[in-house]
């Protein structure tokens, strides 16, 4: 079983470039079965998640090959099949994005429900309530969705919780429905925005991603087009708290800075020195961190895919902070494994309390999810001595070659398989 080696204790330093955003390559693959057309998709990182939904537009008759390293093309036939099963959606519980584009190319798509997963029950009714209302007939049953309509209309949709994946659906679907959709109460995270664009590329007439109305006016079809999907800024927060718990200082490069302002706000209350230009951040980590409170929410919130990694920053800080995981149900699991190696962390419901210690000790952890992964990383390069982690394929999904750019940075980090 593959882990990672790391002996900690060196502060980082040097320059890293950031990947394209996770998140945003696996929404605008997904939207590129409603292309006519060859569809080339430039920076995109070719991690897990990434190569398994291509593996699953494969699956569905779609032609997909990499151009280069960080280039997708993709080719999808007017008889692209429409059905998701439970092996190829178990792998990738993102794959619940094809319901949107699938029913709005073929008129109907049969997806098995993604599950939860170690984060939460991950529920899907509103996606299901917004295609509802765009005219789709939604049955559940046996573990599969199954959605069909004679025809996509346009409609005023509220969201009750202003859902990444949600938004994102309903807004494939709209784009190519008849006449107006407005979505209310929409999420308005980054790769919202970066989904948007690319429809609009495509001649889609989408205003307002990234405000909490977003307005669709149907056209009858999308041309593929060619598009750079923005950079990871949680891989990039990542970073920048790598760079703050060993006290480094680093050049973060291929940045959004807009896309970070909560992250950045955060840890220079934590200490850390920032300064932005134009496409990267400068980051000099602090003597000794100081504690902060965290509340994750929706965007412009502070991010809940940043929380694990501020725990482990937290751990090492002056002080007690209080983190309160507002998103997701059951996301505060790294806390079992930080205080294996030391830490003073004390859990109750979504509210996670947080004594700073002066060290934590390398130990053997077990990555229990992506980003409390990753936090585990954070925290052995920080802590005295050695620290091994494993279930590595958790962390694979959503970083490109994670203790490369460690390395790079002076870490002293080996995967050894
Ligand atoms: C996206 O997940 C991201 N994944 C997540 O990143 C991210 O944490 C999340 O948005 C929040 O920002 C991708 O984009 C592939 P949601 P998504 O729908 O769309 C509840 C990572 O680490 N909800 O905004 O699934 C849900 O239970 C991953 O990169 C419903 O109740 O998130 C959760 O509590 C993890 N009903 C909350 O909303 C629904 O129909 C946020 O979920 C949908 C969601």
């Amino acid at each position: 079983m593959a882990k990672l080696v790391i002996n900690g204790g060196i502060p980082l330093e040097g320059s890293v470039k950031i990947s394209g955003a996770k998140n945003a390559a696996l929404a605008v693959i997904a939207a590129s079965l409603l292309a006519e057309g060859e569809t080339v998709l430039e920076n995109i990182p070719q991690i897990n998640d990434v190569v398994i939904l291509t593996e699953i537009l494969q699956s569905l008759g779609a032609s997909v090959f990499w151009k280069d390293r960080e280039t997708l093309s993709i080719t999808v036939p007017d008889d692209v099949h429409c059905v998701a099963n439970y092996r190829e959606v178990k792998r990738l519980r993102a794959s619940n994005l094809l319901l949107g584009p699938l029913v709005a190319r073929r008129r109907k798509a049969r997806i098995s429900l993604p599950g939860g997963c170690q984060i939460g029950s991950r529920p899907m009714d509103l996606h299901l309530k917004g295609l509802a209302k765009l005219g789709c007939t939604i049955g559940v049953e046996h573990g599969f969705i199954k959605a069909c309509c004679s025809r996509l209309e346009g409609n005023r949709i509220y969201l009750d919780f202003p859902s990444v994946g949600a938004t994102e659906n309903i807004m494939m679907a709209a784009a190519v429905a008849e006449g107006k959709t407005i979505i209310e109460n929409a999420a308005k995270e980054p790769e919202i925005v970066d989904l948007a664009s690319f429809l609009n590329s495509m001649g889609g007439k989408i205003r307002g991603a990234g405000t909490d109305r977003i307005k669709i006016t149907g056209v009858k079809t999308l041309r593929a087009a060619k598009y750079a999907i923005i950079p990871d800024r949680i891989e990039a927060g990542t970073f920048l708290a790598a760079v703050t718990i060993t006290g480094g200082n680093v050049r973060v490069e291929n940045v959004i800075p807009p896309h970070l302002k909560p992250i950045i706000a955060k840890l220079q209350e934590a200490g850390a020195w920032i300064k932005e230009e134009d496409s990267s951040l400068h980051i000099v980590g602090p003597e000794r961190i100081k504690s902060v409170d965290i509340k994750t929410l929706p965007f412009p919130g502070f991010p809940t895919d940043m929380q694990s990694q501020m725990m482990a920053l937290l751990a090492l800080a002056y002080g007690t902070g209080v983190i309160v995981e507002n998103v997701f149900e059951n996301r505060l699991l790294v806390a079992n494994e930080l205080n294996r190696m030391g830490a003073q962390i004390k859990v109750e419901g979504h509210t996670a309390i947080v004594q700073g210690v002066p060290f934590l000790n390398g130990v053997s952890v077990k990555a229990p999810d992506l980003r409390s992964g990753v936090a585990l990383i954070l925290a052995g390069l920080a802590a005295r001595g050695t620290t091994e982690i494993y279930n590595l394929h958790v962390i694979d999904r959503g970083y490109l070659n994670v203790e490369e750019k460690l390395s790079r940075l002076g870490a002293d980090i080996k995967r050894i398989d």
